[in-house]
């Protein structure tokens, strides 16, 4: 397995400021892990003796357990800080709590945390790796790689010339935001789909044009583009960031996949979804569990991927 010159950069904070190479090499890199997920390959003691601290001030499943299960393979040990059992219920700062876990020696923290930019800011003060695991509405970068992982699996290792729809609450989603800035950066056009409500009109224009880069556009209309894109990825409504507001009353005839969408897809076009999935509402589960499906492949990556951000941020560290 390899470990590649992204790594210079210290921190993973976002995909915004990452080159298309840097992207490739990070995908290159967790290709090189993925045997030792799969268990054809046997784990990799590049990061024994070091304390990995997971601060995760929101809830998650996926990508904490991943983070966990990359640092064990790679020979680390971690440490669980979690919002509802933290000093943060009592008014602690983030910086606070992240200057106190740096304070007991951790070689590296892992941050999700609902302020946007918390994971830079911590940056900041820190003397140690930050990762950020997800970083309010800003971005989730180990979310996107994994999902760039998938897509290059799928279509050969070339996204140029490809078109991605992602689909629904745009607004809310740190994901939609790192896919923005990787899958364009790869040459793929994307398409946000989903009500004006949820998908801001100011989102065609955060990524800058340029001759490499994939095209960003907007369409309120998922039919229109069913036929016409190579892969679907998405989106949880995140009902915890909306009070309610927002949310159309036909949000699931109109932007819901269902079987009877999926049915229209060509044969190869793939179905991604971030996780954790509102089953009935934004994807059937006949489509989530089924052959256009690639959730539990985005999963696996994603282990991949966070042992490529920890021995390359940390083993080079050292
Ligand atoms: N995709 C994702 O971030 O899932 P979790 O919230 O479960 O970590």
């Amino acid at each position: 397995m390899t470990t590649s010159t992204w790594t210079s950069r210290g921190h993973l904070l976002d995909l915004e400021t990452l080159s298309s190479a840097q992207l490739r090499a990070l995908v290159d890199d967790a290709e090189s892990f993925l045997p030792i997920v799969q268990g054809t390959m046997p784990d990799v003691p590049m990061l024994e003796g070091s304390v990995i601290a997971n601060l995760f001030l929101e809830n998650s499943t996926r990508t904490r357990v991943s983070f966990s299960v990359a640092a064990h393979r790679l020979g680390a040990r971690v440490v669980d800080l979690l919002g509802s059992s933290s000093s943060t219920s009592k008014g602690e700062s983030l910086v606070d709590t992240a200057s106190n876990i740096a304070a007991m020696g951790v070689d590296g923290i892992v941050v999700r945390c609902s302020a946007s930019g918390g994971a830079a800011l911590i940056a900041e003060h820190v003397e140690v790796p930050v990762i950020n695991a997800g970083d309010g509405r800003h971005e989730h970068p180990t979310q996107g790689l994994l999902d760039l992982m998938t897509l290059l699996q799928h279509f050969g290792g070339e996204l140029a010339g490809r078109s991605v729809a992602i689909v629904g609450d745009i607004a809310s989603s740190r994901v939609a935001r790192s896919n923005l800035w990787s899958l364009t950066a790869m040459g793929a056009d994307v398409v946000l789909v989903g009500p004006s409500s949820l998908v801001p009109a100011e989102f065609e224009s955060i990524v800058p044009v340029g001759p490499d880069r994939g095209a960003v556009s907007i369409s309120h209309d998922l039919d229109a583009v069913l036929e016409s894109v190579d892969a679907l990825m998405m989106l949880r409504i995140q009902f915890e960031r909306h009070d309610g507001d927002g949310i159309p009353d036909d949000y699931r005839e109109r932007f819901g996949l269902d079987v009877d969408r999926a049915g229209r897809l060509s044969e190869g076009v793939p179905v991604l979804h971030p996780g954790p999935i509102n089953r009935g509402l934004e994807l059937a589960p006949e489509v989530a569990d089924g052959p256009h499906s690639l959730i539990l492949r985005q999963v696996t990556n994603g282990v991949a991927v966070r042992m490529a951000v920890l021995a390359g941020l940390l083993a080079s560290d050292g």
